[in-house]
């Protein structure tokens, strides 16, 4: 429940990213030891990846302070019966994982946010040309392979998905792997950089190359998780949102944030970079803008629902190309009962910048939808209340809480 109006006004800390998160801990698996987890979201997809790993075998220790211990030894087979892998999309991560320790695996096809066709073809295809045999049937997909062989793998589309997946599957292949237009997103180097500190040899992650020479075997290792670029480009927009905002948001890698602070600068908000933390400045209302959603360093798809909540008071018409995911505007026409004034045909929105957005009764349909209401309901006159938090709690670490303490009239009225 919010009461929309009051500027945000304060300093708040960014958690560790989600997706980067959801592919260490399936990368943890790797080794047939201990990993240590730092600095990781309290979210839903971490809670149910845990589920997923104890009931696995793994041993899971969670401290208050998001470290989190896995120790995989206990691990020992390859077939994941619990049905929560639907529950998130990053359970395909576990297929990578499984594959390169036991070179078999099974679980039911992932799930996700309802954002369009999430199509895991990508993936299949590395896994195949890993020597992997791929059978899907019954909604369960397995996959088996004798011996794991380095291949070289070129990518249809760039897949942040099958990017990570690929390296995880080839670290302890025969010979050396090369995937070709790959993603570049910060989370692909961190994974790498988790993966190299457990023993692989993994080289170019953040290029359009990654290159990986298989090893005999992986070994535990302490890791820290980068910040999440888009939990700090949620805050970016929401700090601009309400005129008279002004938000130090810290815990961030400001090359990270390179796409979403130029916009918000073309918009006529003031972004100052320091050091690790980048302050938000509300000049009045902002200008309206064209976005095109893009595989980084582009703008990130991630964060087209949250904009277009801000676009919706912008001086004049937005145009936003959503290039990732046809199905992302569904957050599009619960804005508009809150009065928002967008048009969509295909894949791009038009946005009429209006003065002032109502409080409304609205729904959350998927994450970064969530995300997008909240920021409208901040903005709106009166009251918003908005239902199907689950799919916020999946991503976003205690949003009511931090926005709160930015001085936002927002509670949780249920769980
Ligand atoms: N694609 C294929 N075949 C594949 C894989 C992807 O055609 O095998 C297409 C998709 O349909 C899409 C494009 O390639 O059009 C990009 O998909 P990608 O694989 O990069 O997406 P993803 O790995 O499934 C991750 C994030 C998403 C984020 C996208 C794009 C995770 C768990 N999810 O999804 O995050 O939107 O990359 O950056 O990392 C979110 O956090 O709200 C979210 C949806």
């Amino acid at each position: 429940m919010i009461n929309g109006g009051k500027p945000l006004v304060g300093q708040v800390a960014v958690s560790g990213a989600k997706n980067a998160t959801v592919a260490l801990i399936p990368a943890a698996l790797l080794a047939n030891d201990k990993c240590a987890l730092e600095n990781l979201p309290l979210i839903r997809d971490v809670q149910v990846l845990m589920e997923i790993i104890e009931q696995m075998g793994a041993k899971v220790r969670k401290d208050g302070t998001g470290t989190l211990e896995i120790d995989s030894s206990g691990l020992n087979h390859p077939h994941i019966t619990n049905g929560k892998v639907k529950e998130l999309r990053a359970s395909y991560y576990l297929l990578g994982a499984l594959l390169a320790r036991f070179k078999e695996v099974s679980m039911a096809y992932p799930g996700g946010c309802d954002i369009g066709l999430r199509p895991i073809d990508q993936h299949i295809k590395g896994f195949k040309a890993l020597g992997a045999e791929v059978e899907i049937e019954h909604g369960i997909i397995s996959l088996k392979a004798d011996r794991l062989v380095g291949s070289h793998i070129f990518l249809d589309v760039v897949s942040v998905g099958a990017t990570i997946n690929l390296m995880i599957a080839a670290t302890m292949a025969e010979g050396t792997t090369v995937l070709e237009n790959v993603a570049k997103e910060p989370h692909v180097v961190d994974v790498a950089n988790f993966l190299n500190s457990m023993g692989a040899e993994v080289k170019g992650a953040g290029t359009d190359v990654i290159r990986v020479k298989g090893v005999e075997s992986m070994h535990g290792s302490t890791y820290m998780v980068i910040p999440d670029q888009i939990e700090a480009g949620t805050y970016m927009i929401a700090a601009a949102a309400i005129p008279g905002g002004d938000v130090i948001i810290e815990n961030v890698i400001p090359k990270h944030l390179d796409s979403i602070a130029a916009k918000l600068i073309e918009m006529g908000v003031e972004v100052q970079f320091n050091g690790d933390s980048v302050r938000v400045i509300s000049k009045g209302r902002p200008r309206s803008v064209d976005i095109k959603t893009l595989p980084y360093p582009g703008f990130p798809t991630d964060l087209q629902q949250p904009i277009t909540s801000l676009l919706t008071q912008a001086e004049g018409t937005s145009m936003i190309t959503e290039s990732i995911w046809e199905g992302r505007f569904r957050h599009v026409d619960e804005l508009k009962r809150m009065g928002a004034d967008i048009k969509v045909e295909g894949r791009v929105a038009v946005v009429e910048g209006i003065r002032g957005l109502s409080g409304s009764k609205v729904s959350a349909t998927d994450l970064r939808a969530g995300a997008a209401l909240v920021i409208a309901g901040l903005m709106a006159r009166g009251q918003t209340e908005i239902n199907n938090l689950f799919h916020i709690d999946r991503g976003y670490e205690n949003l009511e809480g931090k926005l709160a303490s930015l001085g936002a009239d927002i509670k949780r009225i249920k769980y």
